[in-house]
């Protein structure tokens, strides 16, 4: 089944899902590598189409220009699936791996049947040897149910050297952390117990970054009660050469779609083997980013003399932080809701974010019912009661 890697030789690289993660990698690949050609794949037309317009799908500092640089070189976006692994040497798979909604593991599991789909793709659409790189956060041991399924439905005379790849970049310094990463893992079929370890590490390296916000978000509620500055008690144990100063600032809260889907899914694999004591501890860190989103929402209540209703609001940043356009699990969304209930009037101000995505995120129809959207930030201001 394994092919030797040093027998590909890698002109040719597929990337299969056009997302944050897909579309700034292969874009800084495309930069790096001008002799390998890149070819980023999507089943979502609308995404392909936006990579190929002025206006990227995604928002990063920097993306736009070397996209523009690349894009019709050697960096191409496509719908066209097919053609695109069949030509490629190297085939990243690069799709999401979302919370299942349903089934076994409702709510908690990663739903790995996009990846799947790939795996099955390319095994039905290959004719040739090749390198399939696995790019998406996935648990422990799906490596090898990918090599399952190529080797399941492979055609005669083809094999696939597997390897884990999974990616580290944090959005909104995707680029800078592409071209300058802490850490490289790859893990290839040689070593399972080196495989098993690189899955690990990608979710459990984002558990530590979501539980030092926590923790901080923890102190923070202390803080309040007995009338400390959080900011300075971070900033002391920030000099800590023990622990340093990174992620150590109290919000609202985390958001993104990888912290809460990662402990989620540590959370569920900790369960499945019996680990509950593991499970539960876990479970903490996301229950307290609930309880910091609902007490924040709650204490704009509280300052404002226990009453919002028919007052105005100004909400500035949308997203689930800076220099990006992203809003998944965003808190801004947990807090607005919260907010609307109470009777306010939103003015709403992100530049990085569609209008259509903040309405679609409040489920709202139009901004007939409690929110304007705005495009300036003191035209957001105006009139607001806070
Ligand atoms: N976003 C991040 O900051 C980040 C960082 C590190 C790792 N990751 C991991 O990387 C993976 C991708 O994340 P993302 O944020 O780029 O996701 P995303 O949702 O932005 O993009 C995934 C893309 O894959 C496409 N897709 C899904 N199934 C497909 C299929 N069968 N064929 C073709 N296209 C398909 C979707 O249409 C979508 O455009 C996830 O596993 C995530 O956990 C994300």
């Amino acid at each position: 089944m394994a092919t030797n890697i040093a027998e590909i030789p890698v002109r040719k690289i597929c990337c299969i899902g056009a997302g944050y993660v897909g579309g700034p990698t292969c874009s800084v690949l495309a930069l790096n590598c001008p002799d390998i050609q890149v070819t980023v794949v999507d089943r979502n037309e609308l995404r392909i189409n936006q990579w190929n317009s002025e206006k990227l799908p995604i928002y990063e500092p920097g993306l736009e220009e070397i996209v523009k640089q690349c894009r019709g070189k050697n960096l191409f976006f496509s719908t066209d699936m097919a053609p695109a692994l069949k030509e490629a040497d190297l085939i990243f798979i690069s799709v999401n791996t979302p919370t299942k909604t349903f089934g076994l593991g409702k709510g908690r599991a990663a739903d790995l049947k996009f990846v799947e789909s790939c795996a099955r793709l390319i095994a039905e659409v290959c004719d040739r040897s090749k390198i399939v790189v696995e790019k998406s956060t996935v648990p422990v041991r799906s490596a090898a149910s990918i090599v399952n399924v190529l080797k399941a439905n492979t055609k005669p005379g083809v094999s696939y050297q597997v390897l884990s790849n999974p990616e580290f970049l944090a959005e909104g310094t995707a680029v800078n952390d592409l071209k300058n990463p802490d850490r490289v893992l790859i893990g290839g079929e040689e070593s399972e117990e080196g495989k098993k370890a690189i899955s690990a590490l990608s979710w459990a390296a984002n558990a530590f970054l979501a539980q030092r916000i926590s923790s901080i978000n923890a102190i923070s509620a202390v803080c309040e009660a007995t009338g400390a500055d959080v900011s300075e008690v971070a900033k002391a144990i920030g000099l800590d050469s023990r622990l340093g100063p990174k992620f150590l600032q109290a919000s609202v809260g985390w958001g993104g779609s990888c912290f809460q889907k990662d402990i989620l899914n540590l959370v569920y694999i900790s369960e499945s083997l019996n680990l509950t004591s593991v499970a539960a501890y876990w479970q903490q860190v996301i229950d307290m980013n609930e309880y910091q989103k609902s007490r924040f929402g709650e204490r704009i209540v509280q300052s404002m003399f226990n009453t919002i209703t028919d007052k105005r609001i100004a909400i500035l940043g949308f997203a689930f932080k800076k220099n990006t356009g992203d809003t998944r699990e965003s808190p801004a969304i947990h807090v607005a809701k919260h907010l609307l209930e109470e009777g306010a009037f939103l003015h709403i101000y992100d530049p990085k974010v569609e209008k259509a995505q903040i309405l679609l995120d409040l489920d709202q129809l139009d901004e007939e019912s409690g929110i304007s959207i705005h495009t300036d930030p003191y035209e957001a201001a105006k009139g607001t009661h806070a």
